[in-house]
């Protein structure tokens, strides 16, 4: 019996896989990928026998076939996008190979949180700006209740995952002045990233007038201006 691979797939680019990643994926016999988000250069990539796209799939599914295949010796690699640990499901899946008695590896991945702060040439910490960086959701229909107006009060970059559906309504509850820069970044990383620029009082127009409808991150905070939002040279390097 092998073990099953839980790999970050990375954001959407195919050369921000890790290099443990990509082995693993030439390697695949059977490959489990998030057809959704995660980029099928990557799929294609993979010599895999058997190549299965989660979306559809019943939990229960995935786990049985991952668990036939690893006994059988193959060597199973599921593909989650971003990095698996944020809003990855990774846990119920870990759990039912426990039970199956299957052994797992989890190798992660550059999560889109990461190249949007790429794309958008800035730090997420940030001295004298914000020293910490707190990552959320948005209630919606898999998600009773959110903390969003408790969690806004703190001198913290925000940074909201499965959003953009619902920017109205998280930048009309969030505790911090409507001056405060907000972005939205979709698809990022990917050839047709799109980055827009505003404030708390007015992002959310401005990405629906950029078109901007899912697979977005909405990150608020003053480390989106550093020219303007007094950040400290950095004593690492004094
Ligand atoms: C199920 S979560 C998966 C997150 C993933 N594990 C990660 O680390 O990026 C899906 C959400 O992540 C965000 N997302 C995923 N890929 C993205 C990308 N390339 N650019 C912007 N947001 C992305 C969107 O908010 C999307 O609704």
């Amino acid at each position: 019996m092998t073990k099953v691979f839980f790999v970050g797939a990375g954001p959407g680019d195919p050369e921000l896989i890790t290099v443990k990643g990509q082995r693993l994926l030439e390697q695949a016999d059977i490959l489990i990928y998030t057809g959704s988000l995660v980029n099928r250069e990557l799929v294609e990539r993979s010599p895999a026998r058997v190549k299965l796209d989660s979306h559809g799939m019943k939990l229960e599914e995935m786990v049985d076939a991952m668990t036939k295949h690893a006994r059988d010796g193959a060597l199973v690699v599921r593909l989650h996008s971003g990095d698996p640990s944020l809003y990855g499901a990774i846990v119920e899946q870990m759990q039912g190979l426990s039970r199956a008695g299957v052994d797992y590896e989890v190798v992660p991945g550059v999560s889109s949180l990461f190249a949007a702060a790429a794309a958008l040439r800035t730090q997420l910490t940030l001295g004298g700006v914000a020293e910490s960086v707190i990552v959320t959701r948005p209630a919606g229909a898999t998600l009773k209740e959110d903390d969003i107006p408790s969690l806004s009060v703190h001198k913290a970059t925000m940074v909201f995952f499965l959003g953009t559906g619902h920017l109205e309504d998280i930048t009309s509850r969030v505790r911090c002045s409507p001056e405060t820069p907000a972005a939205v970044v979709y698809h990022a990383s990917w050839p047709d990233q799109q980055v827009v620029r505003g404030t708390v009082a007015d992002i959310a127009a401005r990405a629906r007038d950029a078109g901007i409808e899912r697979t977005a991150l909405l990150i608020i905070g003053g480390v989106l201006d550093p020219m303007h939002s007094g950040h400290h040279r950095s004593q690492l390097y004094s």
